[in-house]
């Protein structure tokens, strides 16, 4: 099939595929807030990033088709993926997420098209006549290929070091071409996909500081030029060390002020229970308030494939279960929860869930912890029951009372049954081993 039958049939579908989609839509406004219709209602979209390979595990797919209404693929638009030798194109990992999501009637960001990672080592031993044409081709081939399918590019990605210089990162655009790539990049998509918003997308700019303030007189300069730019992605990966900035929203609405939209576009923030659901509940709030902010992805459906899967940063965990960032962020977009949804907020439903982890470990034996986490409303008492494997004992037990039924124990609070919605407490055991050192198994937590 040539290039351009391909590009006609893929633009022809997409438009059948969004009218089915808006009258399935209008059929369910009485049911539950998701992610994506309750941003709806407040005129912005909430997006994911997603990988090819989970699209056929149905959990995934289920989660992701009921929550978000956009996705960025997470690699499958890379350099790497797309184009790794010159000249030579494949897109059959992207086009099966860009298909997944217009079968659902969501919008698509396209992520990246300039990046000195995930760059094949052909494109760094160009020299600078040939990379200047290399990078042209680059961003034709991609855009052509996409061309009326993608809401927003990320046209160049993270050209700007760290630290208090504001200086360019060396990349071999960067060093070959100068700082003038940026802007011939942009020129280039603004011709190869007039429709697509165009995008500048970095991280460490979400607050104020060097680097954001170089990023600024960058959007700045291209806005008084005339070189094509309409929007300015924050990916907004945090965690203890990058925590969420307080000057968040004073900073997305300065670079709204210079007349380009502002998105959140790789969200992601380390934690657990009540703590991480605050901090997501900042970043929504930001958002919300800077109305060129027009949207926000989370850059993952499940913990269990996060690129920081040990931080455990997104809003659903390993099990696709809602975790209290869900709760909050469904919350801080006006979103109702489902009242046969234990955990939603507002739900009047108490609920917790517990999670287990080894603590020591020595040869005859080893701790355990439990970690007990109200859902989204306080709870006054919380049940949770440990199986041991049949010759393991417990020796000892600390901030729960046990009640034994041979070789289940069901732990109640001793003083920390009541928790605020999302608060966590945990109790924890010394296990003798007795020859097995197989892990107990949890059961389900139960709340009043
Ligand atoms: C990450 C992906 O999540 C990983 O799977 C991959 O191994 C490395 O790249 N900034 C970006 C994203 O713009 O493309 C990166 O994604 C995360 C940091």
């Amino acid at each position: 099939m040539s290039m351009t039958v391909r590009r006609l049939t893929r633009a022809a579908t997409a438009g059948l595929v969004a009218a089915a989609a808006l009258t399935a839509a209008a059929h369910s406004a009485e049911a539950a807030d998701t992610l994506g219709s309750a941003a709806a209602g407040q005129g912005r979209y909430f997006g994911t990033a997603v990988a090819a390979n989970h699209l056929g595990e149905a959990d995934y797919a289920a989660t992701l088709d009921r929550e978000f209404s956009s996705v960025t693929p997470e690699n499958e638009m890379k350099w790497d993926a797309t184009e790794p030798s010159r000249g030579t194109f494949s897109f059959g990992s992207a086009d099966r997420i860009v298909d997944h999501a217009q079968s659902q009637g969501m919008d698509v960001r396209g992520h990246t098209l300039v990046w000195h990672s995930q760059l094949p080592s052909w494109v760094g031993s160009l020299g600078a006549s040939d990379l200047r044409t290399a990078m042209n081709d680059h961003i034709n081939g991609l855009m052509g290929h996409y061309k009326g399918e993608i809401h927003s590019w990320d046209v160049v990605n993270e050209a700007f070091q760290d630290g208090g210089s504001g200086a360019r990162r060396s990349s071999p655009f960067q060093d070959k071409l100068g700082n003038g790539f940026i802007e011939e990049a942009f020129r280039t998509a603004r011709a190869a996909d007039p429709a697509a918003k165009l995008c500048y997308n970095d991280y460490n700019t979400d607050g104020v500081n060097a680097k954001s303030n170089a990023v600024y007189d960058m959007v700045k300069d291209f806005k008084s030029r005339g070189v094509p730019i309409d929007c300015v992605g924050f990916q907004s990966h945090f965690n203890s060390n990058s925590p969420v900035p307080s000057d968040y929203r004073q900073n997305l609405q300065r670079f709204a002020d210079l007349g380009v939209d502002v998105q959140i576009t790789e969200l992601d923030i380390e934690g657990s229970g009540s703590a991480q659901a605050a901090d997501y509940t900042k970043v929504v709030e930001a958002c919300l308030a800077v109305s060129r902010c027009t949207g926000m992805t989370v850059w993952g459906v499940t913990d269990k494939y996060s690129w920081r899967s040990s931080g455990t940063p997104l809003l659903f965990d390993g099990n696709y279960s809602e975790k209290p960032a869900y709760d909050a962020v469904l919350s801080a977009l006006g979103g109702s929860g489902d009242p046969g949804d234990p955990g939603d907020p507002g739900d009047g439903t108490p609920s917790c869930t517990a999670t287990y982890t080894r603590t020591a470990d020595w040869s005859s034996g080893y701790n355990g912890q439990v970690t007990i986490t109200a859902g989204g409303e306080p709870i006054s008492s919380w049940t949770a029951t440990v199986t041991l494997p049949a010759q393991q004992s417990v020796s000892a037990l600390w901030n729960g009372t046990p009640a034994w039924s041979g070789n289940v124990m069901t732990v109640r609070p001793s003083w920390n049954g009541t928790l605020a919605a999302g608060a966590s407490t945990g109790f924890g055991f010394t296990v003798a081993k007795n020859g097995s050192d197989a892990a107990p198994a949890i059961g389900t937590c139960t709340a009043s």
